[in-house]
């Protein structure tokens, strides 16, 4: 579809001009599309989505409604992150849905990694559409669709546009940043003034802490997810790794081990770190590190996340080992 190919005329966006230039161009479009309409959009945070919605709050203001949805599988501070960059600082129309009891009902016993992502997908599905409903006069639905999500190359699956919605809620795309690749929306963000955490964020998968509390989620379990993985971003963000490593994150198994604490025996999970550096996701390195900061965060993790008592590093490239562990 002609629509759908990068323009060969569209230079590469690599500077804060460039990228002043392009937000200029689409905010004129944007307005032009919109006209005094409403648009919806998928919030999660992630620095597509971010982007867009940061476009829209400037070419149309209140007319865009965002919903963010949480699902109980975000990261340590990313939903009270959303609400406090979109609604505090930028004043849009947010709609933050608590799903968290939800999702984890549904997934629980659910053990199958394709069924878990099943399951996650459905449900965002069904409560952005009953968010929808309840909105009056949307005539629009925005999208953090990206070019390379077009070109389908690689392996990286997308799971942010939200597909699959029923026909009556099947409005005009509005899809600011589709010729952009992941670099460029980067700089577009940059330049729209949002937080350095968000423009510079690793990926995260669609399914977030799900497909890393390996097998069947338990609550417990997915907070020593939660915890280990925060510990483990705030170790990198100090030592100047954040932005070095390319993804970097921590999984829970389901099964435990003996250990001790304070003279005392314990049967714990443990906590897997995975560090990679890649450049498509399709082949992946282990990432090198200090042995020194690699002791302190297995201190840390064993000392502060519940129910854990045992740190193991998988030094598996991809291949043979995916990137992540379902
Ligand atoms: P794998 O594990 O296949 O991951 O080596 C390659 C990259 O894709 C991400 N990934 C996902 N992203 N939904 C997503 O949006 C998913 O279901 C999903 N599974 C894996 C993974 O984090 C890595 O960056």
């Amino acid at each position: 579809m002609a629509d759908n190919k990068r323009p060969e005329s569209m230079q590469r966006i690599t500077t804060p001009e460039l990228a002043q230039a392009f937000i200029d161009e689409q905010l004129a479009a944007l307005r032009a599309q919109i006209g005094d309409k409403k648009v919806l959009l998928a919030l999660s945070g992630g620095v597509d989505s971010s982007v867009v919605a940061a476009l829209l709050i400037k070419a149309v203001g209140k007319q865009l409604t965002c919903v963010h949805v949480n699902h109980g599988l975000l990261r340590k501070g990313e939903p009270e992150q959303v609400i406090e960059v979109f609604r505090n600082q930028m004043d849009a129309n947010l709609i933050y849905v608590d799903a968290v009891d939800r999702f984890l009902d549904k997934l629980a016993g659910v053990a199958d990694p394709e069924t878990k992502r099943k399951i996650i997908g459905k449900e965002f599905i069904d409560v952005f559409a009953e968010e929808a409903y309840k909105l009056d006069g949307i005539e629009f639905l925005a999208q953090g669709t990206i070019y390379p999500d077009i070109l389908e190359s690689g392996p990286v699956k997308s799971h942010h546009n939200v597909g699959g919605l029923p026909e009556d809620l099947k409005f005009e795309l509005v899809e600011p940043v589709k010729f952009l690749y992941k670099d460029e929306v980067r700089v577009v963000g940059k330049q729209l003034g949002l937080p350095d955490n968000m423009v510079f964020r690793q990926p995260f998968p669609g399914p977030g802490l799900g497909v890393r509390c390996v097998g069947a989620i338990t609550r417990d379990r997915l907070e020593a997810v939660r915890e280990s993985d925060a510990i483990l971003r705030e170790e990198f963000r100090k030592n100047g790794l954040e932005g070095k490593v390319w993804q970097y994150f921590t999984i829970v198994p389901d099964f435990k081990s003996t250990g001790i604490t304070d003279g005392l025996r314990t049967y714990d999970w443990p906590v897997v770190i995975r560090a990679v550096n890649t450049v498509d996701a399709v082949t992946a390195e282990v990432a090198e590190l200090d042995f020194k900061l690699m002791a302190h965060i297995v201190d840390r993790i064993t000392h502060e996340v519940k129910g854990v008592n045992r740190v193991l590093w998988d030094l598996t490239p991809k291949p043979t080992g995916t990137i992540e562990w379902e």
